[in-house]
């Protein structure tokens, strides 16, 4: 039997193993999930052996096996689809096809991907973006922001607020007839991080003329500076989002090595003078009572590893840490969050945050719900959950946008 056989026998054993790993008997098509999350995670160990090997990078080979998945920008009978760059950021532009009686709405998107991977051309963002321009009669955008680890934090907010920047000046919103009082800024995952941080930023930035009427985050991540919140705890190895996956993309968008990786899984990472952070992000505080049952508090332990990372104090990579005075300009927010979700609190915390400085927020908490689940809205692999988030989604931003 040759090595490759070889290989191949072990990836099949690996994937019955994931495969009938036990998963919660309220999720929705439980055999999808099953192979969708086996399949990921096999993937996923690929990567690592291909990069214990020296063959390649992990996320490079993540990284290809996305691209599989990339779209043309096509239009359709409803909306006119154009790749384009602002200010040299890649971007998307979806616009309606009916002429609009009055200026439109518009949406600006940041996709997923923990900061190293994806596109706005993945299937899903693009049916998700495409729908809602033809659903809304919105005009949409979506950012292609730099990606780690070739460019590390900030040029993934940089991007993001530079396309946002461009987009609100009066000359553009005009040439895409676009109501410059009816601008939404949405993401998922570490895209709802870039979300929030770029409405942050546009709020209290005296020299932009035009604001954020909306933000929509949908399963968010949000802070860096705690990895032991419950939801870590319960979904370590998290159906399609493991705990280790997250803090390796976490410890490549921070352009550090094994030792960041090693201090923030120990929750050791946080230097001393961040302790008064941690009451903008401490879990037995601000997390609701349901989602913080049967677990006992413990406190990070700060200045244990001697790491001096100023990005793990920014509100820039971790939007929850941002002061009250900060907060309180914020538009109407929508917070989706679902339940099997390792950065479900991020989500729920910040939703606590906003509305103790009384600013209109909405949170969907999905009680069967798994992280990610946008990407699998088109066959063969789409799942109904994806269709129930993009539904909840949508009917948010036509009653608030
Ligand atoms: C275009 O819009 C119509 C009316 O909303 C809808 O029925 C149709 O499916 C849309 N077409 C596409 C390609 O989405
Ligand atoms: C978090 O809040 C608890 C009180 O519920 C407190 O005892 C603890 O010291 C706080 N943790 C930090 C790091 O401030
Ligand atoms: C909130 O943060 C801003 C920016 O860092 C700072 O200027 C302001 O003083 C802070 N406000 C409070 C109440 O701490």
């Amino acid at each position: 039997m040759g090595p490759k056989a070889l290989y191949l026998g072990l990836l099949c054993l690996l994937f019955a193993y994931y495969f009938y790993t036990p998963i919660p008997s309220n999720i929705e098509e439980r055999w999808k999930v099953r192979i969708l999350d086996a399949m990921i995670k096999t993937c996923t160990f690929t990567a690592t052996c291909l990069e214990n090997i020296g063959i390649m990078r992990s996320e490079d080979f993540l990284s290809i096996l996305l691209r599989l998945d990339y779209t043309q920008p096509f239009s359709d009978e409803n909306v006119t689809v154009s790749d384009l760059t602002f200010v040299g950021i890649p971007v998307r532009l979806y616009l309606p096809k009916r002429k609009p009686e009055i200026p439109r709405r518009a949406v600006i998107y940041f996709h997923g991907g923990s900061y190293c991977l994806g596109s706005f051309k993945q299937t899903g963002f693009d049916l998700l973006n495409r729908w809602t321009s033809s659903t809304l009669e919105a005009v949409v955008l979506a950012v292609d922001y730099r990606l780690a680890p070739q460019h590390v934090f900030p040029a993934q907010f940089e991007d993001s607020f530079a396309a946002v920047k461009y987009f609100l000046q009066d000359e553009v919103l005009m040439k895409y007839e676009v109501d410059p009082t009816r601008i939404c800024i949405s993401g998922d995952s570490a895209g709802g991080a870039l979300a929030a941080a770029v409405t942050q930023q546009v709020q209290n930035d005296l020299q932009i003329k035009h604001k954020i009427k909306a933000q929509a985050l949908l399963y968010p991540h949000l802070q860096i500076i705690d990895s032991f919140f419950p939801s870590h705890q319960e979904n370590e190895h998290g159906i399609f989002l493991t705990k280790d996956l997250v803090i390796k993309f976490l410890t490549l968008y921070l352009g550090k090595d094994e030792a960041l990786f090693w201090a923030i899984k120990k929750n050791h990472h946080m230097p001393l003078e961040s302790r008064y952070l941690f009451q903008f992000a401490n879990w037995s505080i601000l997390l609701p009572e349901k989602y913080r049952k049967g677990f006992v508090y413990t406190e990070p332990i700060l200045g244990k590893s001697r790491i001096s990372l100023p990005a793990l104090t920014d509100i820039r990579t971790s939007p929850l840490l941002a002061n009250d005075t900060q907060l309180k300009n914020l538009p109407a927010t929508y917070i989706l969050t679902c339940q099997y979700d390792i950065i479900r609190d991020d989500g729920l915390m910040y939703v606590s945050r906003l509305q103790k400085v009384g600013v209109h927020v909405t949170n969907d908490h999905i009680e069967d719900g798994l992280h990610g689940a946008l990407s699998f809205m088109a066959f063969p692999i789409s799942l109904k959950l994806g269709l129930r988030i993009r539904d909840l989604y949508i009917s948010w931003l036509d009653k608030n946008l």
